[in-house]
């Protein structure tokens, strides 16, 4: 079993290491052994490595998204945190989560899912599997408890498992076909969700979540805006970007 560190840097960034007793390349920190340099290194306090002061911080899911792998483009806990909430995803469910890609939505469904959940993932690409799983074993490690992982190799319309799913979220350039095929899957009153950049994607989800019997809930987009403390005094909306991540679709099985 392997152990992780996560170090912050003063400006926030996060580094996750593995405890290895050898001397590896840490990216954007150097060659080092990390077994020996966090040897005395508790939780909250310093250490220097090269020019840098970084703090051993907990292992709490903000600090593993900070500092995860990152291959295709992630999740972000806007959408992450409204898909677990109007899905109703907790303790003991089994969720079926495709494409895993970079696996940041699923650190987030892993974290709530605890010891007596059943996350399952598919992605046929394994250049992007090889992170998302990377992520998921920090994850295992760092997490007091974690659920049961079953990864599948495959576009998810030609490798859906003979099982029941409580949920199941689709994020991925063409939903239709793996809506389809994993509908049937549903428990009765469990409920699929998409995650689609554009309008034409969502309108094509919609339209297959109907054709696979299922009731459309709710469709939308959410906007975060961010405020901070002005320099003389008062608060305000920062600058920086508004931005677009994707709508998201949200259908039942009555
Ligand atoms: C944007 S990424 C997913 C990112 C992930 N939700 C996260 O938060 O890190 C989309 C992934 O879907 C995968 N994909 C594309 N078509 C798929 C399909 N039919 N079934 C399963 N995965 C698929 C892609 O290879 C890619 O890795």
């Amino acid at each position: 079993m392997a152990e992780y560190a996560v170090l912050m840097e003063k400006e926030g960034r996060v580094h996750i290491l593995e405890i290895i007793d050898e001397m590896a390349k840490h990216k954007g920190l150097g060659v080092l052994n990390t077994a020996t340099l966090l040897t005395d290194v508790d939780v909250g306090e310093e250490v220097l490595v090269g020019q840098k002061y970084l703090t051993r911080m907990p292992p709490r899911l903000p600090e593993l998204i900070s500092g995860m792998a990152r291959r295709a483009q992630t999740i972000s806990s806007k959408d992450a945190g409204v898909f677990i909430s109007r899905l109703g995803i907790g303790s003991g469910d089994t969720v079926l989560e495709a494409g895993l890609g970079s696996g940041g939505l699923s650190l987030h469904l892993a974290k709530v899912l605890g010891n007596s959940g059943h996350l399952v993932t598919a992605e046929p690409r394994s250049e992007h599997a090889d992170v998302g799983l990377l992520n998921l074993t920090r994850a295992r490690e760092c997490f007091t408890e974690f659920p049961q992982h079953t990864h599948i190799e495959g576009m998810l319309e030609d490798v859906v498992p003979d099982m029941s799913f409580d949920a199941i979220i689709l994020d991925m350039p063409v939903h239709s076909p793996a809506i389809l095929a994993s509908a049937p899957k549903l428990v009765f009153g469990g409920r699929i969700a998409c995650y689609a950049p554009t309008t034409s994607q969502l309108e094509k989800c919609w339209r297959s979540c109907e054709e696979a019997g299922l009731e459309v809930e709710w469709a939308g987009e959410l906007m975060e805006r961010q405020w901070g403390v002005t320099s003389k005094g008062g608060m305000r909306p920062v600058n920086g970007p508004f931005g677009h991540t994707a709508f998201l679709i949200f259908a039942q099985k009555k």
